[in-house]
């Protein structure tokens, strides 16, 4: 797991091709429809999964769609468990759809748009940043942009959306066993009305191990007062949907206690002389253990260790 989000961060920091002025240009007036364009772009495994589901003639002739395509090496982290669940299957396809045609021009940071999976809705990002322009759909980034079809549009992306983004922080949260304690804690400062809110919010929530790394005593200290308690808490969580994907290295994020954290990827000391190098989430000094969750309300990061506040941050 922590090999394969690697992968996906290096992806993200080294692929980004926004805005692929000259392939727009060259792109004939497409006469075709979604899938058969899908085809023609080489989205093989996704058309395979899109026939499976019945959803072929939907997507080729009616519309108008905007359809994020995962690649087909983001399609193989689907498990043939997965794909033999057809209601399953049925739903992560359309969590990728939405209604409309979205050109990338048309977007803006944070824009939420209702996937033709009831209830489900795509949050769009968009950073701008000095040489590179990220979008990212749920955190999934679109690495290919705008192919017209004859009844939508389609972006290419290197993830699938999974899990679908359903419930509140608080409502994913409670169905992941390893954050009971951070959980409980939420509940015992009183701050989980926080958190279901509209939000958005990026909870970095230590896992029950990383409690277990913070002596008996500050525990025990934290637990008998609450303001110690919720500055501590309230120092995981920011405003915002912040996906590793599309962040920059080194990317300061306010947090709602008020002090900020760092977005911080490096090799740890004794991995250096590995070749290649590889590269560890971070946030401070606290280690991610999974990232981009997406939810209705927000994201959720999994760490291994409780956020410190380290001397070097600024305020
Ligand atoms: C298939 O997926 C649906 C939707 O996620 C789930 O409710 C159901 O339990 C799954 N069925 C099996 C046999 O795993
Ligand atoms: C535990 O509490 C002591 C005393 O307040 C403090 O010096 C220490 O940094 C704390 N340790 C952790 C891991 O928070
Ligand atoms: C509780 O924690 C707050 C914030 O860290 C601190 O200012 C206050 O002195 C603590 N109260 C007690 C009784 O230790």
């Amino acid at each position: 797991m922590k090999m394969l989000m690697l992968f996906a961060a290096l992806c993200g920091l080294a692929m980004a091709t926004p805005f692929d002025q000259a392939a727009y240009m060259l792109q004939e007036t497409a006469p075709m429809g979604l899938v058969d364009e899908l085809t023609a772009l080489g989205y093989t495994k996704l058309v395979g999964l899109i026939e499976m589901a019945g959803l072929k003639d939907t997507l080729n002739t009616g519309g108008p769609f905007t359809i994020f395509a995962p690649n087909d090496d983001a399609i193989a982290v689907l498990t043939p468990d997965m794909m033999n669940n057809m209601t399953l299957l049925v739903n992560i396809l359309k969590a990728h759809v939405i209604e409309g045609k979205v050109m990338t021009t048309m977007i803006r940071d944070n824009l939420m748009a209702g996937s033709l999976l009831k209830g489900v809705q795509i949050r769009i990002n968009m950073n701008v940043g000095w040489q590179r322009t990220y979008i990212a759909a749920n955190g999934a980034q679109i690495i290919m942009f705008d192919k017209e079809a004859k009844n939508g549009v389609i972006h290419g992306m290197n993830r699938v959306i999974y899990p679908i983004p359903m419930g509140s922080l608080v409502d994913a949260m409670k169905m992941i066993p390893g954050l009971s304690a951070t959980m409980k804690l939420i509940e015992f400062a009183g701050i989980e009305s926080a958190l279901t809110g509209e939000g958005p919010f990026t909870i970095f929530a230590p896992c029950n191990n990383a409690w277990m790394k913070i002596p008996y005593a500050n525990v025990t200290a934290l637990m008998a007062n609450k303001t110690a308690l919720t500055e501590l808490l309230t120092y995981h969580v920011a405003p915002g949907a912040w996906y590793s994907t599309v962040m920059r290295p080194g990317t300061v994020i306010p947090t709602l206690e008020g002090k900020n954290v760092l977005f911080n990827p490096m090799t740890p000391e004794h991995l250096r002389d590995v070749k290649p190098m590889p590269v560890y989430l971070y946030v401070n000094d606290a280690e991610v253990i999974l990232a981009d969750q997406s939810v209705a309300n927000g994201v959720i990061w999994v760490l291994n260790d409780v956020i410190t506040k380290p001397s070097y941050l600024p305020k």
